[in-house]
């Protein structure tokens, strides 16, 4: 399956789809990473794999949805088949849903619906949950809102550093996202109204370590 990543920032969950698809677990390839930082990290990642990179600035358009439009042309030209938005921290809106409706997929690290938004991590350990987590899912307009297509959960541990959990999620997120992408390239994930379906498949369901619950259950390779 050909897919496109926007990401604005580190680009650890670019990798974990590098690593996946040279692993050969995720049956995949990225025919263009773009992102709107020209200092973000993960344009090195990129080039250190030789994958095709575009920095295309929002400053440089007159309003949003001629930026919008760029990126999609973008992206059109790449005949990808699924959009992955792995930290890009711009909404898309206008084109995007005309084009990419249902084959545009977002990561999000907390367990939505709870915690949406910029702050979804710290969010949820100031409200005082006991346990938060990351959610891969469909991208519609209002943010962070789409059907849900898999969730990991990780449980707060009061005694530890912010960052010792933010580890821990992103840990999480690295094996959900190339996990769903994979769903996709098989052709197994449906979706209806909010509910997404994930038909069955051939690969063995796994408990990873570390992993507190994930659902639908990773596989093997993730
Ligand atoms: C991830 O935590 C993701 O959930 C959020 O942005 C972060 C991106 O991290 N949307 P990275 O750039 O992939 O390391």
């Amino acid at each position: 399956m050909r897919i496109a990543i926007l990401a604005s920032g580190t680009g650890s969950n670019c990798q974990a789809i590098i690593d996946k698809i040279k692993s050969g677990a995720l049956d995949a390839s990225i025919e263009l990473l773009i992102s709107n930082n020209p200092r973000a990290e993960v344009l090195k990642k990129a080039e250190k794999a030789d994958i095709p990179h575009r920095v295309i600035e929002k400053k440089n358009f007159p309003d949003r949805a001629a930026y919008d439009s760029a990126l999609v042309d973008a992206l059109v030209r790449t005949r990808c088949e699924l959009v992955v938005l792995a930290g890009y921290m711009l909404l898309v809106g206008g084109d995007f849903f005309e084009v990419f409706r249902d084959r545009m997929i977002n990561l999000h690290p907390s367990l939505l619906p709870a915690f949406p938004g910029a702050e979804g991590i710290a969010g949820a350990v100031n409200y005082g949950v006991k346990i938060t987590g990351a959610s891969v899912h469909f991208v519609e307009e209002e943010v962070d809102s789409g059907p849900l297509i898999v969730q990991a959960a990780v449980p707060v541990n009061e005694r530890e550093p912010l960052d010792a959990l933010k580890h821990r999620i992103h840990a999480m997120e690295h094996r959900i996202l190339p996990q769903a992408v994979q769903w996709f390239a098989e052709g197994r994930i449906s979706r209806e109204g909010r509910m997404v379906h994930l038909a069955p498949g051939n690969r063995k369901q796994i408990r990873p370590d570390g992993a507190w619950f994930v659902w639908p259950p990773l596989e093997e390779g993730f």
